[in-house]
C-alpha cells in the first residue's frame, strides 16, 4: 500500500548569519517560492537570535520557521536556554532535536532527546528528531543497532497519537560537513528500518498499543541529511522512504535551496499521483 507523508524540506542554518544575513536570505527563499504551488513543506530553521528576523520575513508565506534546538523545562533559572514557551509565542512551529552536533560536543544523550521530544509535542512544536551513526559505528557494523536503540529511546512515553505530528532525520555523522554523501539506496535503507522501529515500538505491549499490530511508523516522515546538494537530492527523493531533506551547508546558498526545494515539490507531485492511481 502507497502511504502518503508529507515531504519535508528544511534547512539548518547552523551557527550562520547575523539577524541581517539571515533576512536576507529568508527573503531570497521567499522569493524563489512565491510564484510555485505545490511546495513541499517548507521549514527554514536560523539561529535563535536570528528568529524573529526570519519569522518576519516568513509571515504570511510558505515558509516555516523552527528552532535547532531548545530547553525541555518552561521556564526558570537555566542560563542560555531558551524554551518551549518561548519558541511557540514568537511564531515558530518546528524544533530540531538530538542533532548529531548537539550530541558530540553539547552533552545531548537519548535521554534529554526524549525530554524535548516530550516537551515539544506538549507545546504543540512538529519536532525533527535526529538519529545516526558515527564513522566509527559505521566501520564496526553497528549502524543499525545505533539508529534503532536512538529511536526506540526517543519515543518512550510517548503515545502513539503523538507520531502524527513526528518528523525523524536519519543524519549519518559521517556525512554531515564533509562532502560525504550517503549513498541514495543506504539512506532510503536506513529511513525504512526507522519506520519499522517506530511500527515495532508501537506494535509492543509497553508501547501502549496492546500488543496488536502498529502502522504508525508508515505516516511519519522521514528526511534524510548529510551533504544534500542540488546534485545528488533528486537521486535521494526518488526512492520511496526518504520523505525530505534536512539540510545543512547547501542551505545557505537561496538558489541551491530552491533547487532542493523544486526536487522536494517534484517528489510530492509524483507520490501524490502514484496513490491516486494506487487508489488509497
Ligand atoms: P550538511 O548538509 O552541511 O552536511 O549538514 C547536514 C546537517 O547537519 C543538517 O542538519
Amino acid at each position: 500500500m502507497t502511504t502518503q507523508r508529507k515531504t519535508i524540506i528544511a534547512g539548518n542554518w547552523k551557527m550562520n548569519k547575523t539577524p541581517k544575513e539571515a533576512r536576507e536570505l529568508a527573503s531570497a527563499v521567499v522569493e524563489s517560492v512565491k510564484t510555485k504551488t505545490d511546495l513541499p513543506e517548507i521549514v527554514l530553521c536560523p539561529a535563535f537570535v536570528a528568529l524573529h528576523d526570519v519569522l518576519e520575513v516568513a509571515k504570511g508565506t510558505p515558509v516555516n520557521v523552527g528552532a535547532q534546538h531548545m530547553d525541555y523545562r518552561d521556564e526558570g533559572a537555566f542560563t542560555g536556554e531558551i524554551s518551549p514557551v518561548m519558541l511557540t509565542s514568537m511564531g515558530v512551529t518546528h524544533v530540531i532535536i538530538g542533532h548529531s552536533e548537539r550530541r558530540q560536543f553539547f552533552g545531548e544523550t537519548n535521554a534529554t532527546v526524549n525530554l524535548r521530544l516530550k516537551a515539544a509535542l506538549k507545546h504543540k512544536l512538529i519536532p525533527i528528531v535526529c538519529v545516526g551513526e558515527s564513522l566509527d559505528e559505521r566501520e564496526e557494523g553497528l549502524t543499525d543497532a545505533v539508529v534503532r536503540r536512538q529511536v526506540a529511546a526517543a519515543l518512550i512515553d510517548i503515545d502513539e497519537e503523538s507520531t502524527k505530528t513526528l518528523v525523524f532525520a536519519y543524519e549519518p555523522v559521517w556525512a554531515i560537513g564533509t562532502g560525504k554523501t550517503c549513498e541514495a539506496a543506504e539512506a532510503n535503507r536506513v529511513c525504512l528500518l526507522i519506520r519499522g522501529v517506530v511500527n515495532e515500538f508501537y506494535s509492543r505491549a509497553e508501547g501502549g498499543h496492546k500488543g496488536a499490530k502498529s502502522t504508525a511508523g508508515d505516516h511519519v516522515p522521514i528526511l534524510y541529511g548529510g551533504s544534500v546538494k542540488a546534485s545528488n537530492v533528486d537521486e535521494q527523493l526518488a526512492l520511496p522512504d526518504i520523505d525530505g531533506s534536512l539540510v545543512g551547508g547547501a542551505s545557505l546558498n537561496a538558489g541551491e535551496f530552491q533547487s532542493i526545494i523544486v526536487a522536494g515539490a517534484k517528489r510530492q507531485t509524483t507520490m501524490a499521483s502514484k496513490l491516486t492511481r494506487s487508489g488509497t
